[in-house]
């Protein structure tokens, strides 16, 4: 059966990957593609529709990004939003005014035509529109369907050519029935089918995974992160005893982490995996290195050059199989200039060689984080692997801030372990986007029973992010904060006092090397 998908053009939105998501949410499969696509290479991918992203440039600027107009001639039924809107608009002959009134915000929208992308909706509702230019004058053969009090023209179509815009954004959960104007573009005017789910991600994947690597052998890096345990937990169920996984210990893994991986993916799934423990050879190379960078090289090339010994003693191993998910291989083109794909490149501690000759099956690069776990969940992966909060390749060496000894890290382990454990209690532990422990080079006076003491300090780090691009600290409850800070310090012999860090990113990072 062909995919129905879904291309949505890239004009810089922040809100790009939300429409494709709120796309898949429909059972409609989505893919993101540069703006600036030439329409031949968009009719190869047989689309059953576009959508034509916001973005942060003006088309009254001489400069501004425009798709190719080949594809108003694909007899695909197009969506505009936003920035979207006037570019349509502009090149099909309507007229585009830049004002200084911004409408920004929730704002009352006014139906004027209740078919198509209103088609059962009430004759008043919110939306949210964030915009400073407005459609003066709509290009021949459209009719407006919407307006607000300051944006007389506030979305358009033009039913012959199924060609309709808004000048708000749907896909934005406070639009009130941004996802019923979503699904009327889907069903109603593209005629597509709520076909994409996750049984049939699942069939396909397999299936692709069966053909492409046959009866050769793959190798994984298994973390025990979602990303990697759900590429594994795939790959296994279509080539079997052919898919052999690697999970180094380099001794900067929490506290139980080893054996949890090991009694889920060995005992449970039957996973053909190696566990390695290098934990000492990582601990020597990084024995009096206290500069961050230097802990992530070391750390990295350690991690490539075990990974590599442990890849060679599988005999004709031709694959690797990775985690990649989609907003990692999301290629856009910034529409104000330069690529925007968001390499974060210290993060991939993972990377290996080109000289390994591997060919990379990467059966995740197509879904989003929230779809990589329910794919775990149909595979049966336990809900605490599924979802697990972010961590850090480099483990705890980029939290304890200094040198890394055993000494320390038992220490931080042993903090980290109660943040981890209370969190969890208070509920929440899924809400938060990360919660950990960092341990700092300094020591504190204190006191306990008649003893004056002076030990480690320890910092509690507890941010909410959407990506890890960027993040804000969170407004703990002082009572959750409390029994975090009373049990590290009663119950971790080397900590006598816990600090909060009321930083967000921008300009803090969430790890603090
Ligand atoms: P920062 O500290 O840059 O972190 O704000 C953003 C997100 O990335 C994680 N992180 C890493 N993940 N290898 C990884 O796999 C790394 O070297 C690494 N450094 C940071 C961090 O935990 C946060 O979720």
């Amino acid at each position: 059966m062909t995919r129905q998908t879904i291309l949505i053009l890239d004009f810089g939105s922040q809100y790009t990957q939300l429409i494709a998501r709120r796309v898949r949410e429909s059972k409609v499969f989505s893919k993101i593609i540069p703006y600036n696509t030439p329409a031949s290479e968009i009719a190869a991918l047989n689309p059953k529709g576009l959508i034509l992203s916001g973005g942060p440039a003006s088309v009254v600027d001489k400069k501004s990004p425009y798709p190719d107009k080949g594809i108003f001639k694909l007899g695909v039924p197009i969506l505009g939003i936003c920035y979207g809107m006037q570019a349509i608009c502009e090149m099909l002959g309507g007229k585009v005014k830049h004002t200084r009134e911004r409408e920004y915000g929730k704002v009352e929208l006014f139906v004027d035509d209740n078919r198509d992308l209103f088609s059962h909706m009430p004759g008043n509702f919110t939306c949210w529109a964030s915009h400073g230019d407005y459609v003066t004058k709509m290009p021949a053969g459209f009719h407006t369907s919407a307006h607000t009090t300051n944006t007389p023209i506030a979305a358009i179509s033009n039913q012959k050519k199924k060609i309709f815009a808004v000048q708000f954004h749907p896909e934005v959960t406070h639009t009130e029935k941004g996802s019923q104007i979503l699904s009327n573009f889907l069903f109603k005017s593209c005629g597509c089918l709520s076909r994409w789910t996750m049984q049939s991600f699942i069939k396909e994947a397999i299936a692709n995974i069966k053909i492409t690597v046959g009866k050769d052998k793959m190798v994984l890096g298994l973390s025990g992160g979602v990303d990697s345990s759900v590429a594994a937990l795939l790959i296994h169920k279509a080539i079997g005893k052919n898919s052999r996984c690697i999970f180094i210990d380099n001794g900067l893994l929490r506290k139980g982490e080893a054996e949890q991986i090991k009694t889920v993916f060995k005992n449970l799934y039957h996973l053909n995996l190696s566990y390695v423990d290098r934990s000492k050879r990582f601990l020597e190379r990084l024995k009096g290195i206290t500069n961050p960078e230097e802990k992530r090289k070391i750390i990295g090339d350690e991690f490539v050059k075990v990974f590599e010994e442990e890849a060679k003693k599988i005999k004709g191993v031709k694959f690797l199989g990775q985690g990649t998910l989609y907003p990692d291989v999301i290629e856009s083109i910034s529409p104000t200039g330069g690529p925007s794909r968001k390499i974060k490149s210290h993060h991939n501690v993972g990377g290996l060689p080109a000289h390994m000759h591997l060919k990379l099956i990467e059966p995740l690069r197509e879904l989003f984080k929230d779809e990589a776990r329910e794919i775990g969940r149909q595979l049966g992966l336990p809900e605490n692997i599924i979802l697990r909060q972010p961590f850090p390749g480099p483990g705890l060496a980029v939290r304890i801030i200094g040198e890394i000894t055993r000494e320390r890290l038992e220490l931080l382990r042993e903090a980290d372990k109660r943040v981890i454990e209370e969190i969890s209690k208070a509920g929440l532990y899924e809400q938060i986007w990360q919660s950990f422990a960092i341990l700092l080079p300094i020591k504190s006076v204190g006191i306990m029973g008649d003893q004056r003491t002076y030990e480690n300090v320890a910092a509690l780090r507890c941010v909410s992010s959407f990506d890890g691009m960027t993040a804000d600290w969170v407004k703990l409850p002082y009572e959750v904060m409390e029994r975090i800070s009373n049990r590290i310090i009663n119950e971790v012999k080397g900590i006598n006092r816990v600090v909060y860090d009321i930083s967000s990113k921008p300009p803090a990072t969430i790890e603090w090397e």
